[in-house]
């Protein structure tokens, strides 16, 4: 069924009052999920051992994106999903944000008629008030600015951070534990939802992210069956979030909304083994740009699919830039021409009624970071992309890195099924070579480089790097002073104000 926005002037009477309403009806609800640092290999429907039911059930019933990508960490996925714009490099770093002239997906969906919630973890930005999520499109936000925060004291390096707009609650919920309350805030503004409206639901879980905690009921689910205790605490993490899930669903469906929702479900980087986090069987993991660091979990559920599209894997190329336009379409929407997105529409694609308008993904290229190579700088071949840069593109089957991007390469088992934890090292890896490629088709696992057998495409890789470096710029990063803790006396929080900011 295609979703289509009535552009006529709805003139509803009820009884008490006369609501002027430009909205069509059945414009879907969209609940997004984005689970903290969730591996590859951390959910039930790739791995017996850990137990998510609602997770699988929804994701069974509903289209695997088994072909998606992010970035490796947490700032640009999160900048880029917000935006639909490639962030070169990694916005890191207080005094930085999603720069003010970007359009995010809430103002895009607030502009369609929805009502728009932000519910956990923001992390675009909060120097000046006019970055924070209620500023930008959310008409409310209950959650935490930074990247991560204690589950129990909502804190970060000895700061609170906890708000309701622009007003620290951290006080009011120092020893709820992050993911039961932020579900229950999801709960609570669905009940609260008048439904003549399209909602937007934004739940940004913290979870599960590091410090791993986790109620003991969680993680007792698991002594049966896994023995390390810090990977049982992270499984119980994940568990915790799925009853926050099944949680939603059921307020969803009491609300007789569940069957005009659209369920979008996304991890936002690899997992993170120093923390319990597995991407088993895949190389790498949170930070690098092998599959195990960008290779993201996604799936979307929805009764509005068309019933040949549900419980199917799809292995169309997708990009988390591609949920701005995708979810514009949803509901009804126009991309602007002025928007120049690098994310395309998959809502064609994830109905399978089309194919990926993709031919390739740029999953990262940051000019500003070379590395130093004894054994070639510069060019290869004929081509003009220095290799020496970090990059990494997805081209159809084919997978490229250039520059050092190793990060962390290696094959990490889960401690469940061959204890203790076991590291898989390449003997083989040459930290010097410059240029990698593989036939993610044929080796999922990036065992196999094949850059010398297929020059060819290497070379065809390197041409659309070369494009890339040129058509888009690194993301506008301001610099400003940094934050002095000192002066915050409740929340971390907004530390300028941007009008002295551009009298600088
Ligand atoms: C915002 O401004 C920056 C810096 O001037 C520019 O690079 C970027 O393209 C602008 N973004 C939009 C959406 O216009
Ligand atoms: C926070 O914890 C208190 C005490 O257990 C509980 O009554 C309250 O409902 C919790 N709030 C949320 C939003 O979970």
């Amino acid at each position: 069924m295609c979703i289509s926005h009535i552009s006529v002037l709805l003139v509803v009477f009820s009884s008490s009052c006369l609501l002027i309403d430009g909205l069509s009806s059945d414009q879907a609800h969209i609940i997004f999920i984005v689970v903290d640092d969730l591996g590859w290999n951390d959910v039930g429907y790739h791995n017996l051992y850990i137990k998510t039911p609602t997770i699988d059930r929804l994701a069974n019933n509903g289209v695997k994106l088994n072909n998606y990508y992010a970035a490796n960490l947490c700032v640009p996925s999160r900048n880029m999903l917000m935006s639909g714009r490639h962030v070169h490099g990694v916005i890191m770093g207080y005094p930085r944000g999603l720069p003010l002239n970007e359009t995010t997906i809430a103002n895009k969906l607030k502009e369609a008629g929805y009502s728009t919630h932000l519910v956990g973890k923001w992390n675009c930005g909060f120097y000046s008030k006019e970055f924070l999520p209620h500023n930008r499109g959310f008409d409310t936000f209950f959650g935490f600015v930074d990247s991560k925060e204690d589950h129990y004291t909502h804190m970060v390096h000895d700061i609170s951070d906890l708000r309701r707009n622009d007003l620290c609650v951290a006080d009011k919920y120092y020893g709820n534990y992050s993911t039961i309350m932020y579900g229950n805030e999801g709960t609570t503004i669905i009940d609260n939802h008048d439904t003549n409206k399209p909602l937007f639901l934004f739940m940004s879980f913290s979870a599960v992210h590091e410090p791993l905690q986790v109620p003991s009921v969680y993680e007792k689910e698991y002594i049966p069956t896994i023995d390390d205790t810090d990977r049982r605490i992270y499984a119980g993490m994940v568990s915790c979030v799925d009853e926050a899930i099944a949680n939603i669903i059921e307020t969803l469906e009491n609300k007789d909304m569940l069957k005009n929702s659209i369920i979008v479900f996304t991890s936002d980087n690899g997992g993170d083994p120093l923390y319990s986090g597995n991407n088993w069987p895949l190389r790498g993991w949170k930070a690098s740009n092998w599959e195990g660091g960008v290779r993201a979990l996604g799936f979307v559920y929805s009764e509005i699919l068309p019933t040949n599209a549900r419980g199917t894997d799809n292995n169309e190329l997708m990009h988390i830039t591609d949920w701005f336009p995708t979810l514009v379409d949803i509901s009804g929407g126009n991309i602007h021409t002025e928007e120049l997105l690098y994310g395309v529409s998959q809502w064609g694609v994830i109905r399978g009624l089309a194919k990926s308008p993709r031919e390739d993904v740029l999953i990262a290229l940051d000019t500003t970071r070379k590395a130093v190579s004894k054994y070639r700088t510069g060019i290869y071949g004929t081509n003009d992309f220095d290799i020496t840069t970090l990059a990494a593109l997805k081209m159809g089957k084919w997978k490229l890195l250039t520059g050092q991007n190793d990060g962390d390469n290696r094959w990490f088992q889960p401690p469940e099924i061959n204890p203790p934890v076991k590291s898989i090292i390449d003997t083989d890896f040459d930290r010097k070579r410059m240029v990698r490629l593989y036939n993610l088709d044929e080796d999922p696992t990036e065992t196999t480089d094949l850059s010398l057998e297929r020059e060819d495409i290497v070379l065809e890789m390197l041409a659309r790097l070369t494009r890339y470096a040129s058509s888009t710029v690194p993301a506008q990063l301001q610099t400003v002073p940094r934050v002095d803790r000192k002066t915050m006396t409740d929340c971390l929080g907004p530390w300028i104000d941007i009008v002295e900011l551009t009298q600088l």
